[in-house]
């Protein structure tokens, strides 16, 4: 079977989820519900085109590309080209542009999700989820709404923007939750007739934390979970401040009503900011990467939709490469799935993963700026690739920043905190790959352009495999 995919509102609630509707997996529909461009470093095969071609046509030179598949509800002629539905499928399975929404497409992960339905439902408290990019806390959060709607919750889930500002991000939450459930509305009324939701309870303009808990507070017949995705893309200060002030409002009223933060962050105080106050109505859930046998199981969605096996070698590969990312489970999983069904095999094998590794690093490092790629390739980055793969792993646990004892933790002792410190800073000044923030405490240092550091700690993990 394979699933639609939802297109991604900033907002949704739980009207937008019975829009999630299975389709059946004819050619034609799977061909409709193309939701992400096709990876650019995948090259059709040139005979793929065969199924479309008009055999009379001439073409003055080499043939141009074609749509693997058509679009009209001809299944008859889909079906005639097995491999493209096979590959579009394996495309639908493991794609990686895209947050999972629903359950069926949902590895592993028990542990979270058990986490985080106790901290919601039994001791009644605020989470944050945090981790690094890529781990899949937009997915958790996304098929944990799914759960807490068939319990009968209120889910509003809303992913922050770098200009997020607090009342008019909760205005727009607010439209989404009916009046009717607001303890001053009698049903029958007037009131509850005519449709309304919680937003025209709010005071005009401006508003704060409480005058909004005021509002939140009144919801009665059902509870109110208020996803708020990508946290730390928010550059307000005041937003945060407001958001901890409201924490605090709904747990002192006792309101049926629960924020879920999700943001890329080391911990908890990184995320939210040190308030003590409210420390006792959160909890912090950290996401941490997947384990083996997890990665196998999204490996299995793969299999079972291309009709396809990996082998034990390549997922000992895909799974050492892909350190517990999800992420990088399925962009490896999909790049070596398509390698293994041109080569008209049904087996991933170890050489195709491996294959598939070299694609992606050789596609990232392709997509960097020239300036970029030629700092790379200067004589102090090779002198000091050691140094520069240790700082791309001690970033990556966050938001990106890592400072000089990050870096000797990494590196295991091998070299003097001073000698690290030189060393970064000759990566700020002379070469231009690293930046510097200056500020309280120790100076921090992050990689200029961010695909840098997951192209070292690939091309490193890739060297090590080899050796
Ligand atoms: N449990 C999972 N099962 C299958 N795929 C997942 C899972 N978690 C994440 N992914 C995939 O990994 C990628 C990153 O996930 P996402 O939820 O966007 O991470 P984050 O929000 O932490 O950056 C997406 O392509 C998503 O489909
Ligand atoms: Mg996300």
């Amino acid at each position: 079977m394979i699933w639609k995919r939802k297109s991604q509102a900033s907002i949704e609630t739980n009207g937008a989820a019975e829009t999630e509707i299975p389709v059946a997996d004819t050619q034609s529909s799977v061909t409709l519900v193309e939701a992400f461009p096709s990876t650019p470093f995948y090259e059709r095969p040139a005979n793929e085109g065969e199924l479309w071609r008009d055999p009379t046509a001439r073409e003055p030179g080499p043939m141009l590309p074609r749509f693997i598949a058509s679009a009209a509800d001809d299944i008859e002629s889909a079906s005639a080209d097995r491999l493209s539905r096979r590959r579009l499928a394996l495309r639908d399975a493991l794609g990686a542009s895209q947050p999972v929404v629903m359950r069926e497409a949902f590895a592993g992960r028990h542990d979270p999700m058990g986490r985080l339905i106790t901290a919601i439902e039994e001791q009644r408290v605020h989470v944050v989820i945090y981790g690094e990019r890529g781990i899949g806390k937009t997915s958790l959060a996304h098929v944990f709404a799914e759960t807490a709607r068939e319990a009968r919750y209120h889910v509003i889930y809303a992913s922050c923007g770098t200009a997020a500002n607090f009342s008019d991000m909760f205005r727009s939450i607010l439209a989404r939750i009916p009046r009717i459930f607001h303890t001053s509305v009698l049903p029958n009324s007037a009131e509850a007739e005519a449709g309304d939701n919680f937003d025209i309870m709010l005071p005009n303009g401006e508003y704060g934390a409480r005058e909004l808990a005021d509002v939140l507070s009144g919801v009665v017949g059902t509870r109110v979970l208020v996803i708020l995705d990508e946290y730390d893309r928010v550059v307000d200060v005041n937003f945060r401040r407001d958001v901890a002030e409201l924490i605090k409002n709904l747990s002192d009223r006792a309101a049926r009503v629960q924020l879920i933060i999700t943001g890329v962050a080391l911990n908890l105080d990184e995320l939210i900011g040190y308030a003590p106050s409210i420390r006792r109505n959160i909890t912090g859930l950290p996401m941490t990467p997947m384990t083996k046998a997890e990665m196998r199981e999204l490996l299995r969605m793969g299999e079972r939709a291309a009709d396809i096996v990996f082998g034990d070698d390549a997922v000992e590969t895909i799974g050492q490469m892909a350190g517990g990312s999800p992420y990088l489970v399925r962009l490896l999983g999909h790049q070596a799935g398509l390698i293994t069904l041109d080569a008209r095999r049904d087996r991933v094998n170890e050489a195709d993963a491996r294959k598939a590794v070299e694609l992606v690093i050789r596609e990232w490092q392709a997509s960097l700026p020239r300036r970029v790629q030629s700092n790379l390739s200067r004589e102090e980055a090779k002198t000091h690739w050691q140094l520069l793969v240790a700082a791309a792993r001690a970033g990556s646990s966050a938001d990106g920043w890592f400072t000089v004892d990050d870096v000797y933790a990494e590196m295991g002792g091998a070299l003097s905190a001073l000698a690290i410190e030189r060393d970064l800073k000759l990566f700020v000044n002379t070469v231009d790959l690293l930046e510097r923030r200056e500020g309280p405490g120790d100076p921090h240092f992050r990689f200029g352009y961010p695909g840098v550091a997951s192209l070292l700690m690939m091309s490193a993990a890739m060297a090590r495999l080899v050796a």
